[in-house]
């Protein structure tokens, strides 16, 4: 456990051995340098023989139920690059609420294949690649494996005109993988430039941006604010001054979002008389609503909303783990259009002017590095915390995947940690 104040409830879910423990309160942010190793090469004897990964056995059904049975190990051969390639060890890969859905029948993860489409931080350990040197940090889509082939030439989105700064940078063809600056890789750790750098960080900063500028005079709603995204989002409007009110499933989790963040107010979503909280919490109306989240929810917040305010829909959580809550179900079934968002909400949004940003971050990769700055500033003055909860160990990442979805409720950014 860390006494670190940059850091907040990084919580190991399993101990290295697979024991179902729980390690409260560990570090997380800026504590000691994570130092890249440039310019070393890893000899092909040095390395293990084999990579350990997780493959799908089974697709998970309309249940959506995920267990353990639906995962297994199994060991490769470990792969040489080729020319134009890179041989890459995994150390750190996010998990996202959508996870589970890609498992389904029809998903992008194969039965018998790992899902390739997790955000990840690696080190680059031999390189064929045009970009990519030994010794690098990048950040990169991977597999639940210790090691894999990457490429900077994957995955090809084309040659844009607005991508053009990003691949002069990166030298990348992707808006996703990224060979992260020396100066961030000094300051941070892999599971920092994945959290706060990552999708979540840049999600918020970019949506509070083109919501923006966010002033002190603003009373901002946070959905998902136990979430990555909203942790991230409510930060930066606290930051900034605004009255800020965030929103956590259940009493204890709303208490976290209050005494984790520090913001004028936490309600519970899912209590009886939300909608006379709200109105007790928002007597003016709402200026800036941050929903990652859709269903009930944003129906209640919408009528709130005064005119000419901002709205940033991202995503669709309450749908997504509509399983968990049965009574939100139907409310999530009839969501329509971006995220989620209900016909309801997108009519209130018509008929009281209010402007709306909806998209997936990656629209704005050309703005890495101002978003990066900015961010950094926040944390290295102490207004940022990250928030994620680490899972160590190979052998753990089935039930760190698991425990998004069985009620366990990770904190902030769930991570699968494979190596240091
Ligand atoms: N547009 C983009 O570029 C972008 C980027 C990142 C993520 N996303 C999307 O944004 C959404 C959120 O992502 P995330 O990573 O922040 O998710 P997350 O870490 O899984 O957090 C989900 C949050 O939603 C809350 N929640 C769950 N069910 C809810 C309900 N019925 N009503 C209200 N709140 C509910 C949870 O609260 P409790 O756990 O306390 O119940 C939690 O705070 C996902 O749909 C994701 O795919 C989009």
């Amino acid at each position: 456990m860390t006494t670190d104040p940059n850091s907040v409830s990084r919580r190991g879910l399993f101990g290295a051995a697979g024991k179902a423990t729980v390690v409260a309160g560990i570090a997380g942010g800026i504590t000691a340098p994570f130092r890249g190793l440039g310019g070393v090469a890893w000899a092909a004897d040095a390395l293990p023989k084999t990579v350990k990964k997780w493959v799908l056995t089974k697709n998970v059904g309309d249940d959506l139920k995920l267990t353990l049975d639906h995962l297994k190990m199994v060991e490769e051969p470990m792969p040489a690059p080729k020319q134009g390639e890179a041989l890459i060890q995994v150390l750190i890969t996010n998990i996202h609420s959508g996870t589970r859905n890609l498992m389904k029948a029809g998903g992008s993860t194969k039965v018998g294949e790992t899902d390739k489409t997790n955000y990840a931080c690696a080190r680059v350990l031999q390189s064929r690649d045009k970009t990519y040197k030994e010794g690098d940090l990048i950040a990169c889509q991977a597999g639940w494996n210790t090691y894999q082939i990457t490429s900077s030439d994957w995955p090809q989105v084309g040659s844009k005109p607005e991508f053009a700064l990003v691949d002069e940078l990166n030298g990348t063809l992707s808006r996703t993988d990224y060979v992260f600056r020396p100066v961030m890789v000094k300051q941070y750790k892999p599971d920092v430039l994945l959290d706060v750098f990552g999708t979540s960080g840049l999600t918020a900063y970019y949506g509070m941006r083109e919501c923006g500028p966010i002033m002190p005079r603003d009373r901002v709603a946070v959905a998902g604010t136990t979430g990555s995204v909203g942790a991230m989002a409510a930060q930066i409007c606290k930051a900034k001054g605004a009255y800020v009110v965030g929103f956590g499933g259940g009493p204890d989790r709303t208490k976290w979002v209050t005494d984790t963040f520090g913001l004028d107010k936490a309600l519970d979503y899912r209590a009886k008389d939300l909608d006379a909280q709200l109105k007790a919490a928002f007597p003016t109306g709402i200026d800036v609503y941050c929903d990652g989240v859709g269903g009930p929810l944003s129906e209640s917040i919408a009528k709130l909303m005064n005119r000419d305010s901002r709205y940033f829909s991202y995503g669709s959580s309450a749908a997504i783990y509509a399983d968990l809550q049965p009574d939100y179900k139907a409310s999530a079934e009839k969501s329509a259009g971006m995220f989620g968002m209900s016909k309801t909400v997108a009519a209130i949004i018509k008929e009281r002017n209010i402007k709306l940003e909806a998209w997936n971050q990656a629209v704005w990769a050309q703005d890495r590095i101002e978003a990066e700055n900015k961010l950094s500033q926040l944390v290295n003055t102490g207004k940022l915390k990250p928030v994620n909860t680490v899972v160590r160990g190979i052998e753990n990442a089935p039930k760190g995947i698991i425990s998004q979805y069985d009620g366990t409720n990770p904190y902030g950014k769930l991570q699968l940690q494979f190596a240091d």
